[in-house]
């Protein structure tokens, strides 16, 4: 099936603040409609009138992805809305930023049941109008995958298998004509950097700025990302442009990964 870009639906997941936001805005420009996920309708109901400002469609989807339920009530909302689904973007996460030995089971089965098992069965769901609109998923990894912390050690081990899931994914999607990536974002300003950044900063005992600056020197970059680094490269790998990419990882890190 072809049909002009114009015309094309995406699915954004997160899309109530931080990255999620920034690229449901990002991609309200190039398709035709964007259902926006996320717990905070009031979050989804700020950006859905900020895009129709702008004569943008947005279609609110509060949810919580963490419920089995949701994700066909996702799928089933946004056909409902715009009888097709071109780009699903899972951004949602929230994994409990702690160490190896504080991790109770109970944080390990909730950090994968939003960002992990969310993801997975919303894509699953979309799976099959995917296939007929010959669309494409992207997850979210990020760099902790490779870079494993005690102190981080459910960010990385659950990013790390979000990683794998997508590479599955994308081999299927080779005989089922669905693209399939993973991106790996590198310290992004958002909500959930800056709680991050906040204990960083507590644990040296240091003003928030001035941690800031020693955690950006520590990682090796030479400023934060924005999420609208992020979603400028979303935009691009779900567009047609891209139509040759599948089954790959990417960093967007500001090169804070020192390897080839
Ligand atoms: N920021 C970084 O430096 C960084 C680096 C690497 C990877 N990442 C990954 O990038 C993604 C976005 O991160 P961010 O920094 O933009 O985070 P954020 O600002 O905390 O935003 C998280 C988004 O997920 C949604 N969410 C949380 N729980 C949910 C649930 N149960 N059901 C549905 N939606 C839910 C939140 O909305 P509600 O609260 O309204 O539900 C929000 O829209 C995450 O997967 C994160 O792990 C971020």
């Amino acid at each position: 099936m072809t049909v002009a870009d114009s015309q094309r639906v995406a699915i954004v997941t997160g899309a109530s603040r931080g990255i999620g936001r920034a690229t449901a805005k990002r991609l309200a420009q190039d398709f035709s409609a964007v259902a926006i996920v996320a717990r905070s309708a009031e979050g989804l109901e700020s950006l859905t009138k900020e895009l129709a400002a702008q004569g943008k469609k947005a279609l609110p989807v509060p949810m919580d992805l963490k419920q089995p339920t949701a994700a066909a009530e996702v799928v089933t909302t946004t056909l409902s809305a715009f009888g097709r689904i071109d780009a699903l973007v899972n951004i949602a996460g929230a994994v409990k930023q702690a160490d190896l030995f504080e991790m109770t089971d109970d944080d390990w089965a909730d950090g994968l049941a939003l960002k992990f098992h969310g993801a997975r069965r919303l894509t699953l769901v979309a799976w099959s109008e995917l296939m007929r609109t010959k669309g494409t998923v992207v997850f979210t990894s990020g760099t902790a995958a490779i870079t494993p912390k005690p102190a981080l050690v459910a960010i990385g081990t659950i990013n790390a298998a979000i990683s794998a899931m997508a590479k599955a994914f994308s081999e299927r999607g080779l005989t089922d004509g669905v693209r399939v990536n993973s991106v790996m974002p590198g310290p992004v300003l958002t909500d959930r950097r800056r709680v991050m950044l906040e204990k960083y900063a507590a644990s040296k005992n240091l003003p928030i700025s001035n941690a800031m600056e020693i955690y950006a020197k520590e990682t090796g970059i030479a400023r934060y990302g924005q999420p609208e680094d992020i979603a400028e490269f979303l935009a691009f790998l779900v567009s047609p442009a891209a139509e040759w990419i599948t089954g790959s990882s990417f960093r967007i890190d500001g090169g804070e990964i020192k390897s080839v």
